[in-house]
């Protein structure tokens, strides 16, 4: 059994800008592996703590408590250890830290290590990361997982926390479902999202794009968004509803206060049943199939509307709503809130309790969705973990920008490789 010989954190930079932690985790059979770690933006309340330190420097985002944290606490108490097991090695994590939110460690120190070791171990085994990680929900699951090449969402179209224009839903997505392989689903992306640019510069309207790659001109309304991408559909010679559907993430905590749906950019103020209608309207006159925080992460009242109106049509996705977090997703559940989660794993710390929040969906048959942050690295270990999960779908941006097209050139790669099947 190898075993973890050294640990070692440093500072680098995300596609904000701004620092993270990239770890390096090596064996003593010589096996290095580095992880780096994501950041979001619109984060939910109960996510697990991302450790900054304040002060001056970077904005007070730097992370040099985070990476001490790892050189000495985590180092120390990780040497000698079997990286081979991976529930174990989250487990002294997990406890070293001590508290409910990781705020002791910080869940980007705490993660890093998580990957890392992840990764060192795959690679010690001379396993790619995907196969791993299915070993790792397998042995989660208690039965053999199929892989599966997942399905996109492409974000082509920014606005919210994402973006400094006057658009309130935050995401819309392209999901081109009806292509019979990924490397078609990638080319038809790309292709609209090449006939929206060209779209948007004709009507005179910005071409700058967001956090996430993809545009972020002011528009009129969340409406016509939709219809600038249903013309870039059309451009493309693709059918709407049957080639290329459509998926929303209105992030709606952003937009939410005192009881009150605020859409600015077209100044209208709704309670949480106006606010489902409003949605109910753009799913019957769009191909809307998913739609994430469609509520506010604390109006369970407007969560149960929602999903008792549009939860057998659309695919209802708690993002802040339940954080990666299997205790909020087991609650929600309970509830009968939405029908599906999203995945990121720095919203809880450890490749463990992610599987832990995927094996919990996938026994009370909500759907999972691994997702990036509006803040990335180069780092493509969630186009392994979509795969060796076998979720069959992944969000992670427009295919644009390297942060965000890295996942997608690694999932090339996989289905290069494999013959899994797509979706
Ligand atoms: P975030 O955005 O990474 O800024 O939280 C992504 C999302 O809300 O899905
Ligand atoms: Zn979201």
């Amino acid at each position: 059994m190898p075993k973890i010989d050294n640990l070692k954190a440093i500072q680098v930079l995300d596609s904000r800008g701004l620092p993270t932690i990239s770890t390096e985790v090596m064996l003593d059979d010589g096996t290095r592996a580095n992880a780096m770690v994501p950041s979001g933006a619109s984060t939910g309340q109960k996510e697990a703590l991302e450790l900054r330190d304040g002060g001056n420097a970077f904005h007070g985002k730097g992370v040099k408590k985070a990476i001490r944290n790892v050189n000495e606490t985590m180092k120390s108490a990780l040497i000698g250890k079997n990286p081979l097991d991976q529930d174990h090695i989250d487990q002294i994590l997990i406890d070293l830290d001590d508290t409910n939110d990781k705020s002791n460690l910080g869940a980007n120190a705490i993660l890093s290590v998580s990957i890392a070791s992840a990764k060192a171990s795959s690679k010690s085994e001379n396993l790619d990361l995907h196969n791993y990680f299915n070993i790792l929900m397998g042995n989660k699951m208690g039965n053999s997982i199929d892989q599966v090449i997942p399905i996109p969402m492409l974000n082509i179209l920014n606005g919210g926390e994402h973006a400094d224009n006057n658009v309130d839903i935050q995401e819309f997505m392209v999901i081109p479902k009806g292509a019979s392989s990924f490397s078609q689903a990638m080319q038809w992306s790309s292709e609209i999202y090449w006939n929206l640019k060209d779209i948007l510069k004709k009507k005179g309207l910005s071409t700058a794009v967001g956090d996430e790659g993809g545009f972020a001109p002011n528009l009129s309304s969340n409406r016509e968004a939709l219809e600038l991408i249903s013309l870039a559909v059309e451009k493309t010679s693709l059918n709407m509803g049957s080639d290329i559907f459509i998926s929303l993430d209105c992030a709606a905590s952003e937009f939410f206060k005192d009881g009150i749906y605020h859409l600015k950019g077209e100044d209208k103020k709704l309670s949480n049943s106006e606010f489902v209608e409003y949605l109910k309207v753009l799913v019957r006159d769009f191909p809307i199939i998913s739609i994430e925080d469609g509520m506010d992460e604390n109006d369970f009242d407007g969560w149960k509307i929602l999903t008792e109106e549009i939860g057998n049509e659309c695919q209802l996705v708690g993002d802040d709503l339940f954080v990666t977090n299997p205790e909020i997703l087991k609650k929600g559940i309970k509830k009968e809130i939405a029908n599906s989660v999203l995945i990121k794993y720095n919203q809880i710390g450890t490749i463990t309790e992610t599987l832990e929040t995927i094996s919990i969906a996938l026994n009370n048959n909500y759907k999972n969705i691994i997702s990036h942050r509006s803040g990335e690295t180069e780092d493509s270990s969630i186009s392994d973990l979509a795969v060796g999960t076998g979720v069959g779908q992944i969000k992670t941006g427009a295919p644009c920008r390297s942060e965000r097209v890295a996942k997608y050139n690694r999932l090339y790669w996989i289905d290069e490789k494999n013959s899994f099947p797509y979706g």
